[in-house]
């Protein structure tokens, strides 16, 4: 039953098209993409990807920079091959079309500045880098003969020789998928499967992210048995526009980078008060400072000042920012942008291995969804486009070994089996559920911590999961109760995580643990499944 492929790719994103193209040279691909293929973080991407590049920059100060905004927490190794390999893959990026911008004169590439960063290192495509990258690899993938992408089908739970109850060791033989179209449940069965579903902002109320990072790919690996690991480390990008009708929108960080200056209502710039590197601080020590200036003032948020450049250079270098902030009538180059912190990157994720490999064999994983050791306790700015492509390029290095080793089919997979599930009659419930998640995660588990605000989101958690998992059973799945329960799993691996780390750092910061604690907790927080059922 199914359908078979070489490989088996879950998402459409920079790092699944990545792996998606080279494996394309030894077999049959399948991508499966839950919403139209372009849809993706990485679409949204504005700053750019840093890649050492200037004969002034160096690999060892990227390697320090990374280290230092990770506050200590990064694995050394994963950082400097992830730093070298930048050159090679930004080659190939360029080889596919991507059309990064160049300096005056057209020659060499252009590099701006993002916070944590000691060099001009960050290559971009004026501020929409990553629609320029996503067009790209989307373009290169739809026109290869072996690459085939399914939009609107959405990967519910990876199968596995356990889950199908068969003996001897467990593997990921592949995925059920929801064609939303159909409302059908089918197989999609890879010799090797990718799992590149990104990103999980959406567990929050605030986010930078589209609606697609739901954390699926976190939740599935999670209830097949991979270690996940560093949930705690979510990441609050300082400069999400603040206005009524803006659902998500990110001011870039290049913008600070430019020279944009972070002042409260009263006007007083206050990032000199909190670190030397003022507002190109790293991004936990800019969120932070925000949060409790907005808490000591009660304030709505604080404004990012660039009224002080050239209006020519922002029209220039800002142009998807500022037609974008034109719409909400806010004009840039007179007007200071209301701004306040939101959810944006998820450090943590499912454990892989320097080749994306998980702890489940056949299983692989890259990008937003994986704990790679890059980042440590919180990202540098525009390392995570980077991650996607080295870590996508790099699971195919052993993907295609795998392919070779593994039989083509060894199982009967079994359909869907949908039991005496009904429509819902109250898909209200649904929606009230999603809120209440993303408001407690929202309220308890932010930029600032504490146990008892974490111990209270925690029993919460417990009660919603247990409504939710009647639901799943219950019900015919739909695309919001399949988010809905990975959403909520999600929020409690980070509760879990939170709790498990008495020190503050990086991106977890408690009011019960304030300092940093290297001899106890220089380590990883890791969760895999145990006895409770989910
Ligand atoms: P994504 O690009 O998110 O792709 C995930 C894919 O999986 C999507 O196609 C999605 O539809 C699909 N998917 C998810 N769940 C399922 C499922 N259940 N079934 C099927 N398909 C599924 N990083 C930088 O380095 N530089 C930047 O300048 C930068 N700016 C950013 C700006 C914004 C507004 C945001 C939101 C993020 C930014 N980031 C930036 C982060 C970066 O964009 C992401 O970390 C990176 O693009 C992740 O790539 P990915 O391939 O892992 O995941
Ligand atoms: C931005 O452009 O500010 C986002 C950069 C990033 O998240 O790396």
């Amino acid at each position: 039953m199914g359908r078979s492929f070489d490989t088996l790719v879950i998402g459409s994103g920079a790092a699944g098209l990545t792996y998606a193209l080279e494996m394309a040279k030894r077999g049959s691909v399948a991508v499966v993409t839950k919403r139209d293929r372009l849809e993706s973080n990485t679409r949204y991407a504005q700053g750019g990807i840093a890649v050492v590049v200037d004969r002034d920059d160096s690999f060892d100060a990227h390697v320090k920079d990374t280290i230092v905004a990770g506050d200590g927490l990064n694995n050394p190794r994963i950082v400097r091959l992830c730093v070298e390999e930048g050159p090679a893959r930004l080659q190939e990026l360029l080889a596919i079309g991507v059309a990064f911008t160049r300096a005056a004169g057209g020659g060499e590439l252009d590099l701006t500045r993002e916070g944590g960063h000691s060099a001009r290192r960050v290559v971009h495509a004026k501020d929409t880098t990553g629609l320029s990258m996503e067009q790209a690899l989307v373009a290169a993938a739809s026109a290869h003969p072996n690459i085939e992408i399914f939009e609107e089908h959405h990967a519910v739970d990876l199968i596995t020789r356990k889950k199908l109850g068969m003996r001897g060791e467990d593997r990921c033989l592949g995925a059920y998928v929801l064609d939303a179209r159909t409302n059908r449940i089918e197989a999609f069965l890879g010799r090797v499967v990718l799992l590149a579903s990104g990103g999980a902002g959406k567990v929050y109320r605030y986010t930078s992210n589209p609606d697609i990072a739901s954390g699926d790919g976190i939740a599935m690996a999670y209830r097949a048995g991979c270690a996940v690991a560093n949930m705690e480390f979510f990441q609050f990008h300082p400069t999400c526009l603040y206005h009524p009708a803006a659902k998500n929108f990110l001011v870039t960080e290049a913008c600070r980078g430019e020279g944009g200056i972070l002042r409260r209502l009263d006007g007083h710039a206050f990032m000199v008060d909190y670190h030397p590197m003022k507002d190109l601080a790293p991004r936990d020590i800019v969120a932070r400072a925000i949060d409790s200036e907005l808490k000591r003032t009660g304030d709505p948020h604080v404004v990012l000042d660039l009224t002080h450049k050239d209006p020519r250079f922002l029209e220039e270098h800002f142009p998807g920012v500022h037609a974008k902030l034109l719409g909400f009538g806010i004009d840039m180059r007179t007007q200071p942008i209301p701004v306040v912190p939101a959810a944006h990157y998820c450090c943590g994720g499912i454990v892989v291995d320097e080749h994306g490999r998980t702890s489940l064999p056949g299983l692989l994983a890259a990008g937003e969804v994986t704990h790679t050791g890059l980042h440590g306790a919180n990202r540098l700015a525009s390392n995570s486009l980077l991650e996607a492509v080295v870590f996508g390029h790099r699971a195919a290095v052993v993907a295609g070994d795998l392919q070779r080793a593994l039989p083509a089919r060894d199982v009967e997979v079994p359909e869907w089996n949908t039991g005496s599930a009904t429509d819902p009659d109250e898909g209200v419930l649904v929606s009230h559920a999603w809120e209440e998640v993303r408001a407690l995660m929202w309220n308890y588990v932010g930029i600032v911590r504490s146990n008892k605000r974490l111990a209270r989101a925690q029993s919460r958690l417990t009660m919603l999961e247990r409504e939710i998992r009647e639901d799943y059973w219950n019900f015919v799945l739909t695309r919001d109760l399949i988010e809905l329960r990975n959403i909520a799993l999600v929020a409690t691996l980070v509760v879990e995580c939170a709790l498990m780390r008495q020190e503050s750092r990086g991106l977890h910061y408690t009011l019960d643990y304030p300092e940093r604690d290297d001899a106890h907790w220089l380590r990883d927080t890791v969760v895999a499944r145990g006895s409770r059922s989910r």
